[in-house]
This record gives structure tokens, C-alpha cells and sequence, in this order.
């Protein structure tokens, strides 16, 4: 279903479970209105990649996933001939010409260039990690919804897919591909979002623990860390509480699960101890 306005945005993505801000979800109704990329940036884990799944759920449309990553070029994201099938054909029939092998039933298609093929959301996940040079080739894909192919000609999308680029901002990303998109900071969620979203995802969590799970995570991104931890951290805590059958957060169970929050042994002997009784302390005085 096409939402028709932001509210039935945000309350489309809400029934998939993402609790999308406001201004994520003007982003996410005019990119489809428009027929633009959607560009996200933001720290890992604050929902970037989930949007994309949760549109696609929400539109009907199978999602295309294009995982970026150092060295990925054309033959891995857009298409690559099948050059073991031209030599058996070849083989098979001497009087096969050139322009023959170049046919369509020799493309094996990437994502890219599936994601043109039928109705589709394209996800272009953390585009940071592949190598610059690699973001040029997206640029008629974003512009035009087309792909041109030498040896066979242009292959243009009937239906343009949605399209959804994340970054996680380990470089910038030129401004030529930016330009072609609507642009959105995806920041951590305020404490009310942060508590919404571990409703919908742990719904086993008893309240008072997920209030005090939330706080503490919101009091954790204050500090100066190396790693914050994303939303994805506080479902996999919550979760991993939850095993232990906790009822509640003290300085014990903290100490002991702060390696499903934190992932850097600096953090860890930065917030074990001291800081983290502050931080418990400090939530116990805030939920009174
Ligand atoms: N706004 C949100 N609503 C619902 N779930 C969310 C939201 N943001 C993050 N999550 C949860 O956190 C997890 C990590 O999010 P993800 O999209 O993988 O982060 P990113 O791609 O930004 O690194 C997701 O699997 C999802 O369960
Ligand atoms: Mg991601």
C-alpha cells in the first residue's frame, strides 16, 4: 500500500514494527512520493537498515539487498555475463557469432539490476564501506532507474524500485550521489521513542525493567565512549536480561552483561564500577 501522507507513514511503519520520528517519516512519505532515494545516515544500529525491510513489508515489495563492502564493483552489485555458459555454447555450436553470446539469457543478474527488473525495495546498504570509486556506478541507477549494459543496450525500470541508502559515516559519501536523494540524520531515539520501540520488540519485558533498561542506555550515550550503544544493543541487552530473569537492573547483573552492550574493552573498564552505580543510581532518583 502507497501511504498518502506522513501520519499514515509513520502508522504503516509502526504496524511493522518501526517506530519512525517524525521528521523520518516526512522523509520516507516524500521519497516515495517523489520517487527519490532515500539517504540515511547515522551511528550502526539506530534503525537504518529496518526501515528499508519494514517498507518493504509495508509496500508489498520484495526487498533487494546490495550489502556493500571494501572491493565490491559492477559484477558483484549490477551484473556479470556468464562467460562458463558462452563457452559451452560456443562449443556446442561453432557458428555462434560474437553479438549471439551477448545475449540477455547469458546475464546473470546482481542486485542492481534485479532490483530494475520488477517492482522492488532496494536496499544499498552502508555504501561507506565500498570503495569510493564504486559510487559512480550508482549514479544512473539513482537518476535515471536504468542501467546501460555496452555489449546489449540500456535496461531501464518499469516501475522505479524504492531505493534506500544507508551510511554509517566511516567516510562521507560524494555529493554527487547525495544529491540525487532526500537526505536524513538517523539519531538515536529520545528515551519516550527508545521505550516504544522495546515494547514492540521485547514484549515479554516487564515495564519497570524496560524503564530502567532505557535510561541507563540513554545515560551510557552521555558519556565518552568509543562505541555507543544503538537500539539494537538495548533489545539484545533487554533480551539477554530477560534469560537471566532479571526484575530489575543492580550493579551485579549490570557488571555481568555489559559485553552485550559494550563491544570495546575500554568502554567496558570505563562504565564498570563507579560509573555504572552513578548511572543506576541517577535512574533510581529519576523514576522515583
Ligand atoms: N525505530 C525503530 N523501530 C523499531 N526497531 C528498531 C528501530 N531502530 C532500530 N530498531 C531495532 O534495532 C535493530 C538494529 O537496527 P538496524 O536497522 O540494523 O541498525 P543500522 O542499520 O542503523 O545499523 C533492528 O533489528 C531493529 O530491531
Ligand atoms: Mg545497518
Amino acid at each position: 500500500m502507497m501511504p498518502g501522507s506522513i501520519d499514515e507513514t509513520a502508522a504503516g511503519l509502526l504496524a511493522q514494527g518501526y517506530v519512525a520520528q517524525r521528521e523520518l517519516a516526512t522523509a520516507a512519505f516524500l521519497a516515495l512520493r517523489l520517487q527519490r532515494p532515500l539517504f540515511l545516515e547515522g551511528e550502526p544500529g539506530t534503525g537504518k537498515t529496518e526501515i528499508a525491510k519494514s517498507l518493504s513489508a509495508l509496500l508489498g515489495k520484495p526487498l533487494v539487498r546490495l550489502q556493500c563492502y571494501e572491493g565490491l564493483d559492477l559484477a558483484g552489485a549490477a551484473y556479470e555475463w556468464n562467460y562458463a555458459r558462452q563457452m559451452l555454447e560456443i562449443k556446442a555450436d561453432a557458428g555462434l557469432k560474437a553479438e549471439d553470446l551477448f545475449a540477455p539469457r547469458f546475464l546473470i543478474p546482481r542486485a542492481l539490476l534485479r532490483a530494475l527488473q520488477s517492482p522492488s525495495v532496494l536496499l544499498i546498504d552502508e555504501l561507506d564501506r565500498a570503495d569510493e570509486p564504486f559510487e559512480a556506478f550508482l549514479l544512473e541507477v539513482l537518476s535515471e532507474y536504468q542501467i546501460t549494459i555496452p555489449e546489449l543496450g540500456v535496461i531501464r525500470a518499469a516501475e522505479p524500485p524504492v531505493v534506500v541508502i544507508t551510511s554509517n559515516r566511516t567516510r562521507e559519501i560524494h555529493d554527487a550521489v547525495k544529491r540525487r536523494c532526500l537526505y536524513h540524520w538517523v539519531d538515536f531515539p529520545d528515551a519516550k521513542r527508545e521505550l516504544e520501540i522495546l515494547r514492540l520488540r521485547v514484549p515479554g519485558a516487564p515495564e519497570a525493567l524496560a524503564k530502567q533498561i532505557v535510561l541507563f542506555i540513554q545515560g551510557l550515550r552521555k558519556l565518552d565512549l568509543y562505541k555507543l550503544p544503538g537500539v539494537a544493543e538495548t533489545i539484545e541487552w533487554s533480551r539477554a536480561l530477560l534469560e537471566l530473569n532479571a526484575l530489575e537492573l543492580d550493579p551485579l547483573t549490570v557488571q555481568s552483561t555489559l559485553g552485550v552492550l559494550l563491544k570495546y574493552q575500554d568502554d567496558i573498564a570505563k562504565v564498570q564500577g563507579s560509573e555504572a552505580a552513578r548511572l543506576l543510581a541517577q535512574l533510581r532518583s529519576e523514576l522515583g
